[in-house]
Formats: C-alpha cells, structure tokens, sequence
C-alpha cells in the first residue's frame, strides 16, 4: 500500500486463478461447499482511496462499472464504516485492469482492498481475522484478497488455509471478451453434479475446476482454447479459471508465457485478452 500527498492510499488488488476447484457438496444455505487452491495473480487493478467529509463517491475508469450506484467497492467502504462506527466519508477511484465476469475475482480484490485501505486510513485496530470476517458478508471470495497468499480455501471459500507455492509459476491467462454468471454455473454443475477433468500434478495438487464442464457445455470457446493450449509445446497444463470465462495456461518460464501470446493471439485473433501472469 501506498500514501500518496493528499492522504490517499493506492492499493494494488491482484487477480486470482484456482489452481484446483473441487465442489464437495451442496449446503443448507444454498451455496456449494468447497475445495480450492487460488493463488493471487500479477495482473491486478489499482485503488486510489481517501477519507472524505461524508458520502460514498466512487469513480472507475471502466464506464459501465463508474455508472452503476452500488458494487462491491462501496459496499465494502459502507459496511467498514457501520461496522467501525465512524462517521467519516470516503472517496474511491478505481482503474480497472481485471475483465470482469472472468473467474478472476477482480471486484471481490476490489472490495478487500478498500476494507484493508480503509483499515490503513482510519487507524482502527482490526486484526486481519475480523476483517476477513466482514469480507465474507461481501462474497464467498472476499477473505481470500485479504490474506493475498496462496492457500486451500474451504467452505463457501471463507475458510482459508494459506499454503507455500515452492516457486512462482508462469503462465498465459486469456479471457473471451464474454462473461459466465457463477449463480448459472453452480445451478448448472447441482443439476447434473460431474467432476471435472483432472490435470497435470503441481507441488501436490491436482490441476482440476469441477465448473468446467458447465462451461464448457455452453460456451464452446472455452475448451476449444483449453484443447488448443495443452497441444502446445511450452504449455505445462491449461485450466479455467473460477466459474469462468477466463483460460489459462501454466508454463515453465515468462518467455515461454510471450511466445505462447504470440500464436495464440494469431491463431484466435489479434482483439483477444491475453496477458501473461506470475503466479503466487
Ligand atoms: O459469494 P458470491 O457472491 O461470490 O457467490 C455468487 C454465487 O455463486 C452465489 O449466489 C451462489 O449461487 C454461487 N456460489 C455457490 N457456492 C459457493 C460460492 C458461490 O453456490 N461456495
């Protein structure tokens, strides 16, 4: 985190992919009971963050995003400041670099950033336990940016176990300009429960994302690109990532990420999203 002059905080909010994605069961809540390795990204968004008077404001560099009254931002600025019991106000810019809709929870990233900004600014004491607590009222994903590690998270996907990648992995992540609605994803996976493919080992894990085959039976893109990156001769191992739409693909080195984007981007066209990534 950053303090700029006039009292704002930047904050970085890296990306996540799931490594591994096991849905162990459905729950009394509604929601799917879980087994996943998420490791944060290097491709992030940017938060700059300041105490104001009063007020929510929230600006975005992404139109869609700025013009909508409430999103995962400003609820997690409202639900700090109740929580806190402060009466202060808060302004937020964010410059959006994640797709959105893309299994990389880019607005979950962006709701823990202002909390642990917020956090910096107001000088409150919350230890990071309580603040993963209020991140879980904003999304099954939300704790995990808190801690921004890799670790096993179970349950909803609040309960978080961190884990050490035994180096940082490389890879290709490439989004299809569309997005996969997660509540249709799980809905799809409980109607007809099948686990995903399984993949190539890493340090102990499996690569597998048992919401695959809901995605793929919908949007053929996807294991059309997956099929295509595992052919490849950098490519290690290639899964989606979350509930989808994003892809990527595990290599062993940064410039094997540049040359895979290369013929990737020749072979499915030149508009497409592709950005290589660190991992971890
Ligand atoms: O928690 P979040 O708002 O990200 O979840 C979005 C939707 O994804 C939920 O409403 C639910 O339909 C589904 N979901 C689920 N089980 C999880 C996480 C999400 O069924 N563990």
């Amino acid at each position: 985190m950053i303090s700029t002059e006039h009292g704002a905080v930047k904050q970085f909010a890296p990306a996540k992919i799931n490594l591994y994605l096991h849905i162990v069961g459905k729950r009394t809540d509604g929601f799917h009971e879980l087994e996943t390795l998420m490791a944060p990204i290097s491709l992030g968004d940017t938060l700059e963050i300041e105490l104001i008077a009063r007020g929510i404001e929230f600006t975005c560099s992404d139109p869609a995003l700025g013009d909508a009254k409430e999103n995962l931002a400003t609820r997690a600025a409202r639900i700090f400041l109740e929580e806190m019991k402060l009466e202060t106000g808060v302004r937020i810019h964010l410059e959006k670099a994640v797709p959105v809709g893309a299994g990389l929870g880019g607005g979950s990233s962006d709701a823990a950033a202002v909390l642990l900004a917020l956090r910096e600014l107001t000088g409150v004491t919350c230890g990071d336990a309580k603040l993963a607590e209020l991140a879980a009222q904003l999304g099954s994903d939300v704790p995990f940016f808190i801690y921004k590690t890799p670790a096993v998270c179970r349950g909803r996907g609040e309960i978080i176990e961190p884990v050490a990648l035994k180096e940082k992995l490389h890879g290709l992540l490439v989004h299809p300009g569309f997005g996969v609605s997660t509540p249709w994803a799980y809905k799809t996976y409980a109607a007809n429960p099948q686990p995903g493919e399984t993949g190539r080992q890493f340090e102990g894990f499996t690569l597998r994302n048992d919401l695959e085959p809901p995605a793929f039976s919908k949007y053929v893109w996807l294991p059309t690109v997956k099929a295509w990156f595992r052919k490849q001769p950098e490519v290690l191992d290639a899964l989606m990532s979350g509930s989808g739409s994003s892809v990527f693909a595990l290599t062993e080195s940064e410039d094997a990420a540049n040359s895979l984007r290369g013929r990737f981007l020749a072979e499915f066209g030149e508009t497409i999203f592709a950005q290589a990534i660190v991992v971890g």
